[in-house]
Formats: structure tokens, sequence, C-alpha cells
């Protein structure tokens, strides 16, 4: 994929993030989600890829865009999957909380797994001075330990991040028995598993159970960063045997690395702030300006742009104008 499409992806979680941040706070989690996957998808339309949803807003029968198959872009080339979050963290908008953003992961055809929405994942993830030092299948205690020696900490100048989940009551036990501090989120394990990876954050490790289709975008960005994250697939509810079938996986329960979950290193990244977050300033509205702050990442090189933009908003009636928004 050619360094030029870095712009073009921002453009995308833009829009979404624009669209979508206007609603900071009106407890409509709908509408703020309704109105980042239709300014995602109508940039997606300007964009030189050949690319297909492969974690997207559900199938298509239940997804009127962005759906799972649907096909974005107007070139020939490059063949892409595309992993899109319009809106990552529908609750923290509608309740103007910290940390949600619009994102989007693209690799070639065939490198990003393909996890359905009726699936969790139980994760685990770390930043570049701990990779190659965690395993799922280990305790929290002996994971704290080791990730503690290769930072050369102490157990308890560690923080862990976690989803404040009922699932999760004797994870959290465990943390704390272990001497670890503990950051409770109420939503956004996106932005949780990355913030592993940056110094500034004071996060170290995330541990627990979160969507399958944010793991696999989170991999794509903590490969860039040079982190280390490793997932199992679980069950929601309803017939997941039978779409783990349909994965194609011949053993969907498996223990997935970084690798299994975003292959190789022809990789793109782009976030876009919606509300203000550890790693990003969510959207300032002004009049007929609005201002934005993006990271995009690109594999290839591991390089990391933070793009600040401000929007003159009349120049973008179709996705980012309050009447339009307002309208839906
Ligand atoms: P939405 O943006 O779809 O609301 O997801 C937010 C989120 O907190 C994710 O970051 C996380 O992976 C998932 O929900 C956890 O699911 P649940 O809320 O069912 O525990």
């Amino acid at each position: 994929m050619e360094r030029e499409l870095s712009l073009e992806f921002v453009r995308v979680t833009e829009a979404a993030a624009l669209a979508s941040g206007r609603l900071m706070g009106r407890g409509d989690k709908e509408a703020a989600d309704q109105a980042a996957v239709d300014a995602m998808r109508s940039v997606f339309d300007t964009v030189h890829i050949n690319g297909t949803v492969v974690i997207g807003e559900g199938e298509k029968d239940e997804a009127p865009m962005l759906y799972i198959g649907e096909e974005l872009g107007i070139s020939d080339e490059p063949l892409v999957d595309v992993a899109v979050d319009p809106l990552e963290g529908t609750n923290l908008v509608a309740k103007g909380l910290p940390n949600a953003l619009s994102v989007v992961a693209i690799a070639p055809k065939g490198c990003l797994l393909k996890a359905p929405d009726v699936f969790y994942m139980d994760k685990i993830a770390v930043g570049p001075k701990a990779k190659g030092c965690i395993d799922l299948d280990a305790s929290v205690e002996d994971n704290l330990k080791a990730v503690a020696a290769a930072m050369d900490r102490d157990v308890r100048d560690l923080t862990a991040i976690i989803l404040e989940r009922p699932r999760h009551k004797e994870l959290i036990a465990e943390i704390r028995e272990a001497g670890a501090r503990v950051k409770l989120i109420t939503d956004g394990d996106v932005s949780a598993a990355i913030a592993t990876c940056i110094d500034t954050s004071g996060v170290d490790i995330l541990f627990g159970i979160g969507g399958a289709p944010e793991g696999v975008i989170a991999a794509a960005a903590l490969k860039i960063l040079g982190g280390d994250m490793q997932c199992r697939l679980i069950p929601k509810k309803g017939d997941a045997r039978n779409k783990a079938g349909r994965m194609g996986e011949k053993d969907p329960y498996r223990l997935l690395h970084l690798e299994d979950l975003a292959r190789g290193e022809d990789l793109f990244f782009a976030a876009t702030g919606i509300t203000d977050g550890d790693m990003l300033n969510g959207v300032r509205y002004s009049g007929q300006t609005a201002e934005t702050h993006s990271l995009v990442m690109r594999g290839v090189t591991r390089t990391i742009r933070n793009i600040y933009a401000t929007h003159k908003l009349e120049r973008k009636p179709h996705f980012v104008s309050r009447e339009s928004v307002c309208r839906q």
C-alpha cells in the first residue's frame, strides 16, 4: 500500500468524528453511531483502494452500511481488508466521557482476522518494553511479574487497565492481590490497549474480555507500535460455533498471537478523537470551524503521525454540517 493512503484514511476517521462529536452527551448512542457510520461511508467512496469490510457494523441484513463484505473505495488496487469502528465507545459519546474514537485499520487482503461480533475476545496486551513476556494462559501474577521484570520495575509500580464488568470480578481481584495498580474503564478497550504502548499514558498492561472486532483493530495498532497482544475468541451466545466454522478457522478457540490477528507489516491504522482522551483530543467546534486530532500509523516504516486539522464546516456540508447531523 502506498504511503499516500495515510492521509486518505485520516480523512475517513476525521469525517466520522466530526459527525458524531456533535451528538456528545445527548444520551443517544445509536444516533451518534449512525452519524459516524454515514460520514465514514461517504468518505470511503473517495479513497483509492479496492477494499472489503472484514470487520464492520455487522452482517449485511442487519447493517445498511459498512457491513461485513461491503466493498469500499474507487480503485482496482490495492486489494485490501478494511476494519472499521466508526464510533468506538458509543456510550462514551452518549455520556460525554473520555476516550471515544473513530478508528480504521487496513491491511492487504487476507491479513486481518475475521472476527464476527458474536464473539468476545479474552485479551492481554503490553507495550514494546514487555514484548514477548505475556502469556494469556499463565496466571495474572506470573504475567505481572514477567512484565515488571521486563520493565525493570516492581509489580506494585505497574498499572493494569481493564473494563469494569461483572465478568471481571475475579480477574480484578487477582490483579489487586498481585499488588499492581488498577485502572477501571467503562468502555473503550481499543484505546486502552494502545495506551500500553504510550509512555505518557501511565498504563502498562491490559487484561480482560472485550469485543472481538475491537481486538483485531487494537492488534493492528499494537503491531505498528511494537507492542504485544494475545487473544482467544469466546462466543457471546447463539450460533457462535457455526460462525466460527464460517471464519475458516480449524480451531477458532486457539490462542491468537499478534501475527494471527494482523498479519505482516503492510498495515495502516488511523484514529480520530471524538471525546478528549489519554491519546487524542476530542473534536472542538467553533462556529463554522472544527478542530480534530488524529493519529495515523504505517506498519512498513512504523511512522506515527499526529495530525491536528482545522475544518471549514461550510465546505463539508454533506457529512459534518450542524443541520445535517441534527436532522438525523
Ligand atoms: P461500542 O462502541 O460498540 O459501544 O463498544 C464499546 C466497548 O467498550 C468496546 O471497547 C469493548 O471491546 C466492548 O464494548 C466490550 O463489550 P461489552 O460492553 O459487551 O462488555
